[in-house]
């Protein structure tokens, strides 16, 4: 892991834009993979900035989405896909035939829907870039505590943690008790993963995530058993690790001899 702490969130968010940047600059069809809540704001704000300012192009860009909450009906406006058009995928000119997205009706054959997803990530060759948010409980995606390191696109149940968490979006309305996600192992098979975090109240989940054991019971910990995996925090989100002058110092060497993996 390559774990960076930046001044405050709009640091996070170019830092951030930078790599994906860089990625769509190796690989101008690169497949990313996206995350919604809070945490990729900033990266988003910054992508949409620099598609307009910069000329920064997703023309050929494929996108590929963690998650989204079960039974709500199309349009809804706290579905994730709704979020992603809000916050990037209306301002940006991704193709729509680009875009996956998991499709969170409550009807039809939900396995099979969940296998199809699958399918359609390995069909693009799998996700270059995975960008990934944590919960407080830490989890990745709706991969709640408890969930296989090796698991795959699913039907899951929201944990109470996350339930609660996310009231404020559905503004007095229930929160849904299940969502389909792609799972640990589908993350996991991503040739780089990006986590973003900010802020006091992610303190605790990220030093336990990347300082703890790896287990299920904290999803984000599968950061430990990836091969290329950066987390970019600001000093809210790192307070509660033990190690930081030892990662910062990495960073500085790791800056000099290949900055390519932070751009
Ligand atoms: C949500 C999403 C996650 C996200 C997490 C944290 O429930 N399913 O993908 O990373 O919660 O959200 P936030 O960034 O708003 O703290």
């Amino acid at each position: 892991m390559l774990i960076v702490v930046l001044p405050d969130d709009a640091a996070v968010g170019r830092q951030a834009a930078d790599m994906v940047a860089g990625v769509i600059a190796r690989k101008p069809d690169a497949v990313l993979g996206l995350a919604t809540g809070a945490s990729p704001l900033p990266l988003y704000n910054e992508l949409a900035r620099r598609h307009e300012g910069e000329g920064l192009d997703f023309a050929r860009v494929r996108t590929v989405n963690l998650d989204d909450y079960l039974g709500l009906p199309p349009g809804h406006p706290a579905s994730c896909r709704c979020f992603m058009d809000r916050v990037l995928f209306g301002r940006i000119n991704l193709q729509p035939e680009n875009i996956l997205i998991p499709d969170g009706g409550a009807e039809g054959d939900l396995m099979a829907r969940c296998a199809a997803y699958e399918q359609a990530i390995a069909a693009w060759g799998g996700i270059d870039l995975q960008v990934l948010g944590i919960g407080r409980n830490g989890h990745l995606g709706f991969n709640e505590p408890g969930s296989g390191l090796d698991s795959r696109t699913r039907i899951v149940r929201l944990s109470p943690t996350t339930r609660t968490a996310n009231r404020a979006t559905f503004s007095g309305e229930p929160v849904p008790e299940a969502a389909i996600t792609i799972g640990l192992g589908t993350i996991r098979s991503a040739r780089r993963l990006l986590l973003l975090a900010t802020g006091a109240n992610k303190a605790e989940a990220i030093a336990a995530a990347l300082e703890g054991p790896i287990t299920a019971s904290l999803p984000a910990s599968l950061l430990q058993l990836h091969e290329d995996a950066v987390v970019l925090l600001d000093p809210t989100a790192a307070a509660g690790l033990t190690r930081l002058e030892d990662y910062a110092g990495e960073v500085d060497l790791l800056r000099r001899l290949t900055p390519q993996r932070l751009g």
